[in-house]
């Protein structure tokens, strides 16, 4: 039996596990009485750090394009976990794969041999025409992977001098978050209170050939590498004028720089093509791949590169513990397979056709309110008049738009996503525009006469790094 002073220690400690104060213990709370989305929501802000801000919906299970959450209600995903689910949530054949290797063999680590990753190696190499993979898991650690790979390459191969190698990237940009990652960033969120960033970087004005051969003109013996999205995704879809990849892939050759497409968000099916630089029929030195790799289910990412530069990179220089495990290429392979079996970069682009007709209907019944409609396949954006809007931000609006049963996330103060996953019916896309177009027709007025209170200015925010209005 405990003693006084024990018991008193130990309701102590218990009151401070409640507390969440740090103590290391068990959850005094029974996955029971936590089930309702409220509920759900408060425990995450009280025990999560909040580095986000997200819509208030609980997703509890899916399949296809639907969500429900805890109390049942059904909603259509018009984001697809930025990307990462375009076949679909719980596709059959990835849930496959996944429980099949899940039992089998989870985890060798790249110190020996397994025997899934050789074959998702071979697939996703000869799928994509390039000599070699190097896996990793997030999107970021894929572009880390090819920042390396660019130095390595630019010191081993072009001889720059040592650490003088530059690598280029857009105004705009969006490639992650870790700290050389978001050394490229014009998004001053991302970067104030971080510093000091990487330094070897130069930016320029995404979609200006001009401007980037400039560029190349004046470092370009010490350049390795120009990182770009063929279209930008977190810059709200930001669709570059027909010629520049090709542009771009002329000057990298010209200039010996190499040129690596981040198609983490735009590849793999979203633009209408398997790449977006298919688009122009470009092929790049280096592709980084992730979100649909992984099916939706785990994390996969990849960088895709041939052997001059791939192999600048020796054993020990560079890895990540879970990369190329099996679990994640027995995923990949089924991801990749169901792509190309359902014909979803084809069914991405006639659909997206349809999906732009509609909303552009919605902006002729509102043009006040929606000044432009564009994107490639289902990678699309819808901007909004923040001026007629104000106060009512695009976050406002897809609140609005939850609660007409259609999930989508904001881009900056002004632009809507819209990207539901590939498989998506055309049934479907209609009720998320239907949806849309009553927000504006039923729920705008009340929203302009509330006046939200949490948007407090509308100056425009300047970017720390190159001094461009965002
Ligand atoms: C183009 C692009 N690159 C990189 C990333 C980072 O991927 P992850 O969040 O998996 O690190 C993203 C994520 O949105 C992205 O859109």
């Amino acid at each position: 039996m405990y003693s006084m002073a024990s018991k008193r220690v130990l309701q102590h400690v218990v009151g401070r596990i409640g507390k969440g104060v740090g103590i290391r213990g068990f959850s005094s709370l029974p996955d029971s009485q936590i089930s309702s989305s409220s509920q759900l929501i408060n425990l995450e802000y009280q025990y999560s750090a909040h580095n986000y801000h997200p819509i208030p919906m609980v997703f509890s299970h899916a399949k296809g394009s639907s969500i429900w959450d805890p109390e049942g209600n059904k909603y259509l995903d018009f984001l697809s976990a930025y990307s990462a689910v375009n076949q679909g949530h719980c596709h059959p054949k990835i849930m496959k794969a996944l429980t099949e290797q899940a039992e089998k063999l989870t985890l060798s680590s790249r110190a020996f041999y397994n025997d899934r990753f050789p074959l998702f190696a071979e697939r996703i190499t000869s799928m994509f025409g390039y000599d070699m993979v190097l896996p990793m898991n997030t999107g970021a650690e894929g572009v880390e992977t090819a920042l390396k790979l660019a130095r390595k390459w630019g010191y081993e191969k072009k001889k720059i001098p040592t650490n003088e190698a530059i690598i280029v990237s857009c105004c705009g940009c969006f490639h992650g978050r870790t700290l050389a990652v978001i050394s490229m960033s014009c998004d001053n969120e991302a970067t104030r209170g971080f510093g000091p960033l990487l330094p070897g970087h130069l930016k320029v004005d995404f979609g200006d050939e001009v401007a980037l051969e400039k560029l190349f003109k004046e470092h370009g013996d010490r350049i390795a590498g120009f990182l770009f999205e063929p279209i930008q995704g977190e810059a709200g879809v930001v669709v570059p004028k027909e010629g520049y990849l090709k542009a771009v892939r002329d000057l990298c050759t010209k200039y010996g720089v190499l040129m690596i497409a981040d198609e983490i968000q735009s590849g793999l099916g979203r633009s209408g093509r398997m790449l977006a630089c298919d688009w122009e029929g470009v092929r790049p030195d280096v592709v980084i791949l992730g979100k649909a790799l992984g099916g939706g289910v785990i994390p996969v990412s990849a960088v895709l590169a041939d052997k001059d530069a791939m192999l600048c990179i020796r054993p020990g220089e560079h890895g990540s513990t879970f990369g190329g495990n099996p679990l994640a290429s027995a995923v990949a392979v089924a991801s990749l397979d169901v792509l190309r079996e359902e014909g979803l970069a084809e069914r991405s682009d006639e659909l997206g056709v349809e999906l732009r007709d509609l909303l552009t209907k919605v902006q002729q019944q509102y043009p006040n309110f929606i000044v432009d409609v564009r994107g490639k396949g289902l990678f699309n954006a819808v901007e909004l008049n923040s001026k007629a809007l104000f106060p009512v931000s695009a976050y406002d609006i897809c609140l609005k738009l939850k609660e007409r049963g259609v999930l989508a996330k904001p881009t900056h103060n002004t632009i809507i996503r819209l990207t539901p996953p590939l498989t998506m019916s055309m049934d479907e896309i209609k009720l998320g525009t239907k949806a849309l177009s009553e927000v504006f027709e039923f729920d705008l007025p009340k929203m302009l006469k509330e006046k939200p209170k949490h948007v407090t200015s509308m100056d425009a925010d300047i970017c720390d790094r190159c001094g461009r209005n965002l």
